[in-house]
């Protein structure tokens, strides 16, 4: 994990550059800059941007702050900088938020995004099946803290 990165809320400009990560994936399913520019004008749409003077922006997570709950949207690490914390460090600093809020985190992904659900279960989230929530796909409903009764997915 390099300490060069700061952690800062995300900014309209911020939609290109965020569009590049998910186009340099491997994403499963990449944004467009208009995306991410949609997304920007829906409030309350919050954004955490992992931020570097010398790399860049390598990291983004994007939520909604609900009544009960924090409710990601969607987030990834640029491909140069996977498998080294920063998604770690970007959830870690989302949990504190839920912490002080007392509110749950929940993130809601296609059964095939693999890597992101063992990156979630190694986080302490519990998984839930969502049949058919994506047309043909199933999904599945990862909340934080585990909830009693909810066993890993
Ligand atoms: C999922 C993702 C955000 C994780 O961020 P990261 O910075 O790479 O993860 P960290 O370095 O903090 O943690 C890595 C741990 O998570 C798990 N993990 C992350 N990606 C994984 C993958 N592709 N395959 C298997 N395990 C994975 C492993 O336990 C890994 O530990 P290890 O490297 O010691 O095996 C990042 O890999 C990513 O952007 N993936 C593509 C985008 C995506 O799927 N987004 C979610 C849907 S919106």
């Amino acid at each position: 994990m390099s300490p060069a990165f700061s952690i800062r809320p995300w900014e309209q400009e911020d939609c290109g550059p965020l569009a590049a990560i998910d186009h340099f994936g491997p994403m499963p399913e990449p944004w467009q800059e208009d995306d991410f520019r949609a997304t920007w004008r829906r409030v309350p749409v919050n954004g955490l941007i992992f931020d570097s003077a010398l790399y860049g922006l390598a990291a983004y997570l994007l939520y909604e702050v609900c009544d009960e709950e924090l409710t990601v949207i969607k987030f990834a690490v640029r491909a140069d900088w996977q498998r080294q914390g920063l998604g770690e460090r970007m959830f870690r600093a989302l949990i504190e938020k839920a912490r002080i809020q007392k509110k749950a985190i929940v993130a809601t992904l296609p059964e095939t995004f693999l890597g992101a659900q063992l990156f979630l279960n190694r986080l302490g989230f519990t998984a839930r099946l969502l049949r058919g929530h994506y047309g043909n796909e199933d999904g599945l409903i990862f909340v934080y803290p585990a909830k009693e009764g909810q066993t890993d997915g």
